[in-house]
This record gives structure tokens, sequence and C-alpha cells, in this order.
């Protein structure tokens, strides 16, 4: 059993890791570890990673320092979207393993000292989910369709969608049916692929049914879920037309009649209440789009959910003052809530951050550091404690992301961020495991393996697991909610928090520090600590000693 260093637990119930290890409010200062259980690791030798292959590697987390695991789906889907198409709930996918499979994933991770949280679909299931089949089937006006958005056409013989809503995923959010005779029927709404129609949240049979998995997922033990698309529930009534096309741009910072509506914190003030049924603290953290920082905060409320994601934060570019501005209103939006704020540079559907910030590897390696500075819940994507880049060559016929194959939508390039992990230097996959990998890994992968980086003090992966125990070892990192921010030269972040203080220069040329901060803790990259100069994508982690 691997022990953490540093911050006591003190026991207070029966759920999630032993006792011993069980602390209040353990999810306010956490760092949260996402595995895309397609590409962690492979333990079946299918090409596909899965839960055996996950349960292998959890000894890797919890000696990289983290709290918790969170997994993407895995559950019965045809995989039209990566297993956010889900045909049954409360059941594995055969590609993933069996539930036994992920009993003893969860008891592992409990004896490793990692909680682990699930991902919940509740926006939309797949179109083979036995309702939406029983739908098509019974035809229109029959209580089958009242679960899912059925709706006629528009135009002289219902050959138009019934609105001008637009795909994530690009195109209408509309397919037309064919009725049980082979004639041209009604349309679905579906706000992301076609594969995956909107549950209608109106039905009072959705509520019931997510009621149930939820139960189901913490009998079996978990701590909490990542509530997948938690601002679509609920659409406008009448579902009125935006008015306005490339509807896609506007994401995340305007409100649209089927995002972000009022009425999708009913839903999660109840689910509140069925995580509180349970020992322990079992929390939601909503992926959560809204317009802004404030309507953010409403999800994490304090009878709603625990945690939402920063998109926010992960939207800001490597510019000083953009980061001062998005850290700062961040932690002014969720105080009143009294949530903590949550940092996240890398997930399954963005670019990852080694890439994306422009910088390279050094910007990346200070991007994190930056990160896993600031009060609140950090959120690393499984590889980023490798500086693995995205993958930008991948071929046309390798690529899965259904939004690849519907113009217009999102960036259709999110398989990129999802090539399997390198484990080790050489070998089949690199040690990804033994029948290749369902998207080819670019050649050079095998020297970023955890493997080739463990015992290199200059590397990414020790970089990642120094910084983790000094969190841990720190309570001036990550506990909290607020920052002092220090005067600083242009291009130039410092802060401090209690004894400790962070210095980040997002500039191109070294910047020379007014005063020596305090002790030299770690630094992103080369820094000579005799002298006060802070190198270009640079973060330095100082102490000052006991807080005053
Ligand atoms: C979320 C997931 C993404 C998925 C979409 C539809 O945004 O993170 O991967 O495609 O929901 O479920």
């Amino acid at each position: 059993m691997t022990q953490h260093l540093g911050r006591a637990r003190t026991a207070t119930s029966t759920a999630g890791p032993g006792p011993q290890q069980d602390r209040t409010g353990w999810w306010r200062n956490a760092v949260i570890y996402q595995v895309y259980p397609r590409s962690f690791a492979d333990g079946n030798g299918d090409g596909m990673g899965d839960l055996a292959g996950v349960r292998s590697r959890l000894p890797h987390l919890a000696g990289l320092g983290v709290d918790a695991v969170w997994l993407s789906p895995f559950y019965a889907s045809p995989q039209a979207d990566g297993g956010y198409d889900v045909t049954d709930y409360r059941a594995v996918d055969g590609r993933f393993g069996d539930l036994s499979d992920a009993a003893a994933l969860i008891e592992d991770a409990h004896g490793l000292g990692l909680r682990v949280i699930v991902d919940i679909v509740p926006n939309h299931s797949s179109d083979q989910h036995e309702w939406f089949q029983r739908a098509l089937a019974e035809g229109p006006g029959t209580p089958a369709r009242e679960r899912y958005h059925f709706r006629p056409g528009k135009g002289e013989h219902g050959e138009l969608p019934p609105n001008d809503w637009e795909s994530v995923f690009g195109g209408p959010a509309w397919t037309r049916t064919k009725n049980p005779d082979g004639t041209p029927g009604e349309w679905y709404l579906h706000l992301f692929a076609p594969e995956q129609p909107d549950f209608d949240w109106q039905h009072p049979a959705v509520h019931d049914e997510f009621r149930t998995v939820l139960r189901f997922w913490l009998d079996m033990g978990v701590d909490g879920f990542r509530v997948d698309v938690a601002h679509g529930l609920i659409k406008a009534p009448g579902l009125p037309d935006t008015g306005s096309s490339g509807q896609l741009r506007l994401l995340g910072n305007q409100e649209l009649p089927f995002f972000d509506q009022d009425g999708v914190h009913a839903v999660y003030r109840d689910w509140r209440r069925v995580f509180e049924e349970y020992p322990g603290e079992r929390i939601g953290v909503a992926e959560a789009w809204a317009p802004n920082s404030q309507r953010t905060a409403l999800y994490v409320r304090e009878d709603e959910l625990h945690q939402a994601f920063n998109f926010h934060y992960l939207q800001t570019g490597w510019d000083a003052d953009a980061l001062r501005a998005v850290v700062t209103e961040s932690l002014d939006a969720m105080r009143p809530a009294a949530a903590p704020a949550t940092w996240v540079l890398s997930n399954h559907d963005v670019v990852r951050h080694r890439t994306r910030l422009g910088g390279g590897l050094p910007r990346a390696r200070a991007a994190a550091l930056l990160m896993l500075a600031l009060p609140g819940s950090a959120y690393l994507y499984q590889g980023e404690e490798l500086g693995l880049p995205e993958v930008t060559d991948l071929p046309d016929e390798a690529r899965q992301d259904p939004s690849f194959f519907r113009e217009t939508g999102q960036d259709g390039l999110r398989d990129g961020c999802r090539v399997p992990l390198p484990w080790t230097s050489g070998g089949s996959s690199y040690g990804f495991g033994e029948g290749g990998s369902w998207l080819p890994q670019p050649e050079g992968w095998g020297e970023l393996s955890v493997s080739a980086q463990t015992g290199d003090p200059d590397s990414t992966l020790e970089l990642y697991r120094r910084a983790l125990r000094l969190r841990r070892e720190n309570d001036d990192l990550g506990a909290g909610e607020s920052v002092e921010w220090l005067p600083a030269p242009d291009g130039v972040l410092a802060f401090r928090r209690g004894g400790f203080v962070c210095t980040v220069n997002t500039g191109d040329e070294p910047v020379e520090l007014p005063a020596r901060p305090g002790q030299l803790l770690l630094a992103s990259g080369t820094f000579d600590d005799g002298s006060l100069l802070l190198p270009p994508d640079t973060t330095v982690w100082w102490t000052t000693g006991p807080a005053a």
C-alpha cells in the first residue's frame, strides 16, 4: 500500500479509500487524474485499452501522487463517440471488461489511497439504447417517444428540421426518422452525433432512471461522478430557434436555448440528495459550458454539485495579464458558493497543452507548475505528466472522432490527444498492450514513456512527481481560496500564498526578479539559483518559511 506523504487524513467514513486516509473536504484541493480507458493501457491485447489495463497501472498513479482517478465512460456502447453514447449505464462494455473488473479496479484504487470518479452521461443515450429503439419502433404519438425529443418537421411535407439548432459536431441537431411502415417520419434532437439522441428531462422516468444509475455506481463504491454535458439537460420551453447560424462559436460565451438553462439546477439539487444518502463525501463534477464564471458557479452551490470544470482557464492563452485576470475572476466567482475553483489544461476533447500553448515542452512544464500552485482542485489528463504533444499527423483512415466526419463540427481533431500512452521505451505499442494500438503511435513515442523518464531528474514525469509531493507536503499549495498578487515586471506573474511564492515568466526574454522571493523549492526548467534571472517559459516555486 502506497503511503502518501504529507497531510494527515482523518477518518470520517467508510467510503472511499481506507479510513486512515479519509478526510473532510478531500475534493477541495484534490488533484484528479483523467483516464481515457481506450488509450491508457490494454490488458487483453486487442489494441484498445480496458479496465484490466487501468488496474495494472494504478501504481503509476499512486506513485505520481494524485488523489483521485476520473475514468471516462467504459459502459456498454457502440462507441460512436468513444463511449459517450451509452446503451446500458449499468454494464461495462465487453471491450473494456465486465462489472467484476470495475469492482476490482475500485477496490485496488481504494487500497492505494486513490478515489475513483466515473463519468455519467445524462444528456443523451446511444441510438441503440433500448428506450430509443422502442421509441422508433412504437412510432409517433406513443409514450415511448416522450423520453426523447421527437417532433414533426417543418415545411409542406415535414422535410425541414423542427428548429435551427446545430449539433456540436456539425450540421443540424435533428435527424429525420422513418416510420415503422418505412415512410419519412418525425425528427429527433441530438445536440451531438445522430447516434446520441437527447433525453427529454421533462419526463419523470428519465429522472428515476438516472437516480437509479447513480445509486448503482455509488453502491459499487465510486467516490463521485463527472457529469457529461451537465449544462445541456433542460431545453428552453417550446425549443425556440436561436436565430443564428454558426452556433458553435457561441458555446460557452453566450446564452443558447439548449445550454445552461436554469432548469438544470433542479436536477443537481436532486442528485446532491442522492450523494448524501451515502457515507463519505461522494462528489459531482460538472462539465458545464456556461457563458461566464458566475453562471458556472451556479452549478456548485451548496446543495448542488461540488466542482465545475474551469474551461475559461483552459481557453486562456499563455499571457500573464490574461492568466492573472482569469485566476482572479475564477476565484471571485466561486467564493460566494464556497466551492473550490478548479484548474485544467488538457482533456480528451482539446489539443494537448504542450501543443496548444505554442511553446513546446518548456511552456507546458511552466503551465503545469502554475496550475498546481493555484488554490483549489487541479485536473490532469493522462500523458500530460509525460509531456506528450498532440499527435497532429494521424492519417484520416485512422480517425474515429465523430466530429471529424461531420463538416464544420467542433474542430474535428480530438483523436490527436487520444493516442495510446507509451509505458516502455520499446516493445509492442511501447507497453500499451500486446496487440498494437487502436490509433497509431508516432515515432519516438517510446522516448516519452514512463520507463524512459523514470529516474531522470530532468524529465517531465519526475517534475510532476516532485510537484505533487510538494503540494501534498505544503498546505499553502492547493488549499485556500485566494492568492495575493505581488508586483511583477511585464509578462511575469507572481503570487504569494502563505509561506509560498510562485513566479512565472510568460514572456520570450529572461526577466530579472525585483527581489529574491525566498528559498528555491522547484523550477519547471533550468534556473540558476544564484541569480534572479527568470528564463522565458519558466515557473519557479519558492518557500518563505512558515506563513506569517
Ligand atoms: C462531452 C465529452 C465529449 C463528448 C460529448 C458528448 O463534451 O467530454 O467527449 O463527445 O460530451 O457526450
